[in-house]
């Protein structure tokens, strides 16, 4: 193995003991303390371990975290009255409804995702899905992070693997990752030093191209990253022979393959080429939690200092 591996197991580990102490400070000088409320709608199994995963987070670091079980017969009109009463409620600081939502039982009054997505107040909108708070992390201005894009800023920040004027090839275009990851780069300002991290490379300012399933001649464009970026959910997709000798090469992906997790990213031969990469699982995934944790204290602040 040549390329240094990026743990993002452990620097999530240093980014929670981090917001543990700021809720510790937070609550000592007599403020509020942090409150998540999650909503989850059916019993997808997997979605179960997310939610269960987040609450226990928000334990560790001393938010309070609650999770509204709902059934998958819930209709469309419930779940935005629930959403709605936690808007207008002072105590909660962070909403986030747990994606996917089931299909609909009922073809009258349906989950329509973006229409729940939308209904959460920007101001508590944690996951930073909501239509304003995308668009203020166009404008440069961000409120709230997307999670998993923020991980991967903090973690090639705190890894020193800066990216200004390089050449950053972004696989995915979807609107939670790929989308937010290639503004997050290009912008002019280092995004991950929003958080408490201090000095760090510059994590912005890189030249980014956008790739995805139906871009022509893949391989010829990742072979001139710099900095590669998967998250387009094609198991091992990225091969040695597609990485510049030395790149930096990020993992977002995370598919199930005869009851294994696997990344887009072909690991054990990536390794003997990028200079650093991260790995499956133990990667970018411990780092999102750790992002939404940041987030829900950040709306305490917004809500009251
Ligand atoms: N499902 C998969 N990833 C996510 C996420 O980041 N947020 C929410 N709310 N649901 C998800």
């Amino acid at each position: 193995m040549t390329a240094t591996l990026l743990n993002g197991k452990q620097i999530a580990q240093e980014i929670r003991a981090e917001i543990a102490e700021q809720v510790r400070r937070r609550v000592q000088a007599g403020k509020s303390q942090p409150k998540l409320c999650a909503i989850l709608v059916g019993d997808d199994p997997a979605s179960q371990v997310y939610v269960r995963n987040k609450e226990r987070a928000c334990e560790k670091a001393g938010i309070a975290g609650t999770v509204d079980r709902l059934p998958a017969t819930t209709t469309g009109t419930e779940l935005l009255a629930r959403i709605e009463q936690l808007n207008h409620d002072p105590t909660v600081h962070g909403i986030l409804v747990q994606l996917p939502l089931p299909k609909s039982e009922s073809s009258a009054d349906p989950l329509d995702e973006r229409r729940v997505l939308d209904a959460v107040s920007p101001l508590k909108d944690v996951d930073a899905f909501s239509p304003v708070n995308v668009g203020l992390l166009m404008q440069g201005r961000p409120r709230f992070l997307p999670c998993t894009p923020h991980g991967v800023v903090q973690l090639l920040h705190r890894c020193d693997r800066g990216v200004a004027g390089k050449h950053v090839v972004v696989i995915g275009r979807s609107d939670i990752v790929g989308k937010p990851i290639a503004s997050m780069l290009s912008q002019r300002t280092n995004m991950a030093n929003q958080g408490d991290a201090e000095g760090g490379r510059d994590v912005a300012n890189a030249t980014v191209t956008i790739a995805h399933s139906r871009t022509e001649n893949l391989a010829d464009l990742v072979r001139q990253a710099d900095c590669v970026i998967a998250a387009v959910g094609i198991p091992k997709l990225v091969t040695a022979d597609m990485i510049r000798p030395g790149a930096t090469v990020v993992d977002v992906g995370i598919n199930r393959v005869d009851d294994k997790l696997v990344g887009d990213v072909d690991f054990e031969g990536v390794k003997e080429v990028a200079g650093a990469i991260t790995p499956v699982p133990g990667g970018v995934g411990p780092l999102t939690i750790a992002m939404l944790l940041h987030n829900t204290v950040k709306a305490a602040e917004l809500a009251d200092g």
